[in-house]
C-alpha cells in the first residue's frame, strides 16, 4: 500500500455547484492557479460538457495551471467524454472522471435504466475515455445506497475496461464512519486487490457533518486519494473540506502514516480565495481556517498559550498561513504597495495595478490603516474590470426615513461623464436602479452580500452580488467603508462584467 494520500479538489467543479454561485472564466483560473500553488494532486476543474463557460474555464485551466493533474467530470454519454477529452486535451497531466448512479432510486427515478444497461454504459464509457487519456476515474453515484455487491460489480467492470482510479461517493451525505470503512475495505479488497496500478478514492458530502470524518475514516480501509473542495463549498451541505483533511493528516501522521504533498502555508489564502471569489462567507469558527480557529478567550485559555502554545494549539497558525503582518497606511506610497502585493503572490497588469492603487489610496484616506485581507479586497474588486466600460465616479443619496430614497450616481462611459438620478426602495436599490439606467439594461439580482473586513466603526466591507441578465449571471465585488457605495461598485463590476461579453450601449 503506497504511503501517499492523493489530494483531488474539486472546488471548481462540485464546490461550483453550491447554490448561488457563479464564477467566472478568470475566477476558476485565478482558482486553479492558487490550488497549484497549494500543491494539490488533482484539480478538478469543471464539468466540461455542462456549459459554454465550464468548457473555457476547463480548457484555460488546462493550458495555463502547471503542476496538478486536470480532471473534468462527464457523464457517460460519448458526447461528454468527447467533450471532456477536448477540453483537457492541452494539460500536461490529464483526467477524465466518469459517472453514472447505480442507486435503484437513482436508476429508477432518474435515469431508467436497468442494472445491465448502467453497466454496460459504464463500460462503454470508461472504454472511449480510455481512448483519450490513461487516466481515467469512474465514480458509481449514490454508491452509499447502493448495493454493495452492485458498488463492486460496478466498479471491477470499470477496472476491467481501464480505470485506475475508484472513487466511492456518499453522494447525499448519509454514511456514517464505521461503515464506510466497512464499503471501502470491501471495495479496497475487491476491486483493487493486489493491482497497485488502482487507486481507491473517497468523495463525501456532509449532510450529516459527517465529511470529513468518512473520508479520513477511508483512509484506514486503504484509500489513497480523498476528494474535497476549499471551505468544504458544495452542493447543499456542501462537501468535505479539502484544507481539514490536509491539516488532519499532517496533524495526526502518526494516526493515519500517509504523506502528503501540499504546502500548507497557502491554506488561509486559497480559503480566503475561495470565499472571496464565491462571495461565501468563512464560518467564524471554522476548522483550521476560521478567523477564531486560533483565537483564545478564556483568561484560563490565554494564560496557557502565552506560557506556551501548545498547551491549547495543536497546530501552528503560522504553517496554515493564518500570520499575517503586512498593513498599509495611508502614507504608503505605489512602491510599498507594490512591495506588498508582491509579497502576497499577486501580479496585476498596469491599468488593474494602477486602478488598485488609486481605490487603495481613497480607502486608506478614510481608513487609516489597511492589512492583508483588506487589500486583498481592494485588488480583487478593481482588478479584471472591462476597461473602455462604465466606471462610478460618485454616488449621492437623499431621502429616507419617510421620504423616497433617491441616488444620483455619476458615472465615466468611454470618456464621457454623466449623471443619472434614480428612486427605489431603499438606498441599494435606488442605486441599482440608477446604475442601471446607465448601462440601459435590465438586470435581476440574484445575490446580494456583504461582509465586513475590519472591524470598527469605521469598517471596511467586501459587496458581493449575482446579478443575471438573459439566462446569463455574473458576479461582482465592491470594497468601501460605505455600504450603499460598496454596493454600487459591486453593481457596476457585475454589469461591467457582462458589458464585457455581450456590448452594452449606455446612454
Ligand atoms: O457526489 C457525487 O456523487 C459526485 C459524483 C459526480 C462524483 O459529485
Ligand atoms: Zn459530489
Amino acid at each position: 500500500m503506497s504511503d501517499r494520500l492523493l489530494i483531488f479538489d474539486t472546488t471548481l467543479r462540485d464546490g461550483e455547484q453550491a447554490p448561488g454561485i457563479a464564477l467566472s472564466p478568470d475566477d476558476k483560473v485565478a482558482i486553479a492557479h492558487q490550488l497549484a500553488r497549494l500543491r494539490v494532486d488533482i484539480i478538478e476543474a469543471g464539468f466540461a460538457a455542462s456549459s459554454p463557460g465550464d468548457f473555457e474555464a476547463v480548457s484555460r485551466i488546462a493550458r495555463e495551471v502547471k503542476g496538478p493533474k486536470i480532471a473534468t467530470l462527464a457523464r457517460t454519454h460519448p458526447d461528454d467524454i468527447d467533450r471532456a477529452a477536448e477540453a483537457i486535451q492541452d494539460a500536461a497531466q490529464k483526467r477524465i472522471h466518469v459517472f453514472i448512479s447505480t442507486s435503484a432510486i437513482h436508476m429508477q427515478s432518474m435515469l431508467r435504466m436497468t442494472e445491465d444497461e448502467v453497466m454496460k454504459a459504464i463500460v462503454e464509457s470508461v472504454k472511449r475515455a480510455k481512448g483519450y487519456v490513461d487516466d481515467v476515474e469512474f465514480s458509481p453515484q449514490d454508491a452509499t445506497r447502493t448495493n454493495p455487491d452492485f458498488v463492486i460489480a460496478t466498479c471491477q467492470a470499470a477496472v476491467k475496461a481501464g480505470a485506475t482510479t475508484i472513487n466511492i461517493p456518499d453522494t447525499v451525505g448519509y454514511a456514517m464512519p464505521a461503515d464506510f470503512v466497512d464499503l471501502m475495505a470491501r471495495v479496497y479488497k475487491e476491486v483493487r486487490g493486489g493491482n497497485e496500478d488502482v487507486v481507491i478514492s473517497t468523495h463525501c458530502h456532509n449532510d450529516l457533518g459527517m465529511a470529513v470524518a468518512n473520508s479520513l475514516s477511508a483512509i484506514h480501509a486503504g484509500a489513497r486519494q480523498i476528494e474535497g473542495a476549499i471551505n468544504g463549498i458544495g452542493e447543499r451541505a456542501g462537501n468535505t473540506s479539502t484544507e481539514e483533511i490536509i491539516m488532519a493528516v499532517k496533524t495526526r501522521e502518526d494516526y493515519f502514516g500517509v504523506e502528503i504533498g501540499a504546502d500548507t502555508t497557502e491554506i488561509v489564502e486559497t480559503s480566503r480565495l475561495v470565499s472571496r471569489l464565491t462571495g461565501y462567507p468563512i464560518q467564524y469558527n471554522k476548522a483550521v481556517v476560521g478567523r477564531n480557529a486560533f483565537a483564545h478567550e478564556s483568561g484560563i485559555h490565554q494564560h496557557g498559550v502565552l506560557r506556551d502554545r501548545l498547551t491549547y494549539e495543536i497546530m501552528d497558525p503560522e504553517s496554515v498561513g493564518h500570520a499575517s503582518k503586512i498593513v498599509l497606511g495611508k502614507h504608503s506610497g505605489r512602491a510599498a504597495f507594490a512591495d506588498a502585493l508582491d509579497k502576497m503572490n499577486i501580479k496585476l497588469e498596469d491599468e488593474d495595478f494602477k486602478r488598485a492603487f488609486e481605490r487603495f489610496k481613497e480607502l486608506a484616506d478614510r481608513k487609516g490603516e489597511i492589512g492583508e485581507e483588506g487589500l486583498r479586497a481592494i485588488v480583487d474588486s478593481e482588478s479584471g474590470l472591462v476597461t473602455g466600460e462604465i466606471q462610478l465616479l460618485g454616488i449621492h443619496l437623499s431621502g429616507g426615513d419617510h421620504e423616497t430614497p433617491l441616488a444620483q450616481v455619476r458615472v465615466m462611459h468611454r470618456g464621457e461623464e454623466k449623471e443619472f438620478e434614480a428612486s427605489g426602495d431603499g438606498m441599494v436599490n435606488a442605486a441599482f436602479v440608477a446604475i442601471q439606467d446607465a448601462f440601459a439594461i435590465a438586470a435581476t439580482l440574484l445575490d446580494y452580500r456583504v461582509s465586513p473586513i475590519t472591524s470598527g466603526a469605521d469598517a471596511m466591507a467586501e459587496v458581493n452580488v449575482i446579478i443575471q441578465i438573459d439566462s446569463e449571471t455574473y458576479n461582482g465585488r465592491g470594497v468601501s467603508t460605505d455600504v450603499v457605495e460598496g454596493s454600487a461598485r459591486a453593481f457596476v463590476a457585475a454589469l461591467n462584467k457582462a458589458a464585457g461579453n455581450a456590448p452594452v450601449v449606455g446612454k
